[in-house]
């Protein structure tokens, strides 16, 4: 059954190219809440460790690289339907294949630098979301 929240990043590439404001309101804007944030930096560990899943891939170097590269965003969102919901809003990876009108189609790059990230299923949202925060910083 799908469960009311997600996790998202904006990555580095969002908070260079000053789009933390407008993004943050197109999630409001869609109806998510958040229910936690912060505001950090990746280590190489902890980069490796949140993209385990990606290791075999041959951009896995170049993605924990890139996201240790710089502050990002961490929250957990809310909404029904959260992490399907979430990952409309944001579009394909690849911003070349966004729907008109998401985050990735107005504010990503290319396919690794681009501007957010998503939760892929319930089960990930829920071990994303503690992977970043403890319970106590979740509203
Ligand atoms: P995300 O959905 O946050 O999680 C996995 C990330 O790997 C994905 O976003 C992309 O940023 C990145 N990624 C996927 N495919 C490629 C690729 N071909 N080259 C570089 N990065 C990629």
């Amino acid at each position: 059954m799908a469960t009311n929240r997600t996790f998202t990043m904006l990555k580095p590439d969002s908070i260079e190219n000053g789009n933390i404001g407008n993004i943050l309101q197109m999630i409001t804007d869609a109806g998510f809440s958040i229910k936690a944030m912060k505001y950090t930096q990746l280590t190489e560990s902890q980069a490796k460790e949140f993209y385990a899943v990606h290791a075999e891939r041959p951009f896995y170097a170049e993605l924990v690289e890139y996201m240790t590269s710089g502050p990002i965003i961490a929250a957990i969102l809310e909404k029904d339907n959260a992490v399907v919901d979430f990952r409309t809003l944001i579009g394909a990876t690849d911003p070349s294949e966004a729907e008109e009108g998401t985050i990735r189609s107005k504010y990503a790059e290319s396919k690794g630098r681009n501007a957010v990230h998503g939760s892929d299923s319930d089960e990930n949202a829920a071990i994303e979301g503690n992977f970043h925060f403890t319970g106590a910083e979740i509203f």
